[in-house]
């Protein structure tokens, strides 16, 4: 019984793969998308970008992994694409060091490769795409030295050191604010972009300063952690914050602004939509930039309504 179910399910399966031979079928294209991790409210808003996006490209199968915030995984993640011979890589790498030598490895094996957001080291690759994070905290430099008129005691709390944007949004705030002798940064913790690390930091943070005027985070999660904290503590109206991503949605930046717990965060687009683009081109043979530079902006209570 068992044996004649097997041969029937195996005359079924060679049926099938001559019907899809002899229909000419577009050839797909095998696409690996490594995403660091999926536990942040805006990597999987970079997926669904991502995933939407690729509806118009019927010829492109997008296969993703999940890197869960972890550099070997998605070292891992990475050769397993490779075992099954994908034909371009998306990637956006949790730490650039950790990264690199599998992203140099696949590029120069003649695969091209899409950086998204957090780049790595070096020039291995294809095209970057992502916003300009020093810029961004440049903005944010200036954006605080506006509402604190040049005075007053900041606390940073940073994203993981290893990711580039963390670097960058840090760098262009401190080169902002140099300018200003009397705003002083107080205490800059690292809270790896995570909400919750965000918030016990800043308990630390609140138990360390009597005084703090403004929190100064490199994500809108780290920047509402942040506020949770000064609110259990009847510290929050003492205080600003600036976040950055301004995400739509009730968890989001934008409502986050809106509400008044936010005095700013900016917008810092996902990039999925433009990297299925760009991949769509390349397999098609086109030259694309090496870099796409895309737009942030400002998002104050004078324009956080509406917005994607
Ligand atoms: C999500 C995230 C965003 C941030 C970006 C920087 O993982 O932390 O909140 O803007 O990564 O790479």
């Amino acid at each position: 019984m068992l044996a004649a179910a097997t041969a029937l399910a195996v005359a079924a399966a060679v049926l099938l793969a001559a019907v899809s031979c002899g229909s000419r079928q577009p050839a797909r294209h095998l696409v690996g998308f490594s995403q660091c991790n999926l536990g942040e409210p805006w990597r999987v808003a970079m997926n669904a970008d991502v995933v939407e996006r690729a509806r118009d490209f019927p010829d492109l199968e997008i296969v993703f992994a999940d890197a869960q915030q972890d550099n070997a995984k998605q070292v891992a993640d990475v050769e397993n694409f490779l075992r099954q011979r994908i034909e371009l890589l998306m990637i956006s790498p949790n730490e650039a060091k950790p990264l690199t030598p599998v992203v140099e490895r696949a590029f120069r094996s003649g695969i091209p490769v899409i950086v998204i957001d957090r780049g790595i080291a070096g020039d291995g690759f294809t095209t970057f795409i992502g916003a300009d994070n020093y810029e961004i905290g440049r903005e944010a430099g200036e954006h605080i030295a506006g509402i604190l008129q040049g005075r007053g005691r900041i606390v940073e709390i940073r994203g993981l050191p290893g990711s580039p944007p963390a670097v960058d949004r840090s760098r262009g705030m401190h080169d902002a604010i140099a300018a200003y002798p009397e705003l002083q940064i107080i205490h800059a913790p690292v809270a790896n972009w995570l909400r919750e690390e965000a918030m016990s930091q800043m308990e630390m943070a609140l138990a360390a300063h009597p005084v703090i005027h403004l929190v100064y985070a490199h994500n809108d999660p780290m920047a509402i952690g942040a506020y949770l904290a000064a609110k259990a503590k009847g510290r929050a109206g003492a205080m600003r914050f600036i976040g950055i991503d301004a995400l739509p949605g009730l968890d989001g930046g934008r409502q986050a602004v809106t509400d008044g717990k936010l005095d700013a965060t900016f917008v810092y687009p996902t990039g999925g939509r433009e990297a299925v683009e760009l991949a769509a081109r390349i397999l098609k043979g086109d030259q694309v930039p090496h870099r796409v530079v895309l737009k942030t902006e400002k998002i104050t209570r004078a324009n956080a309504v509406g917005g994607r």
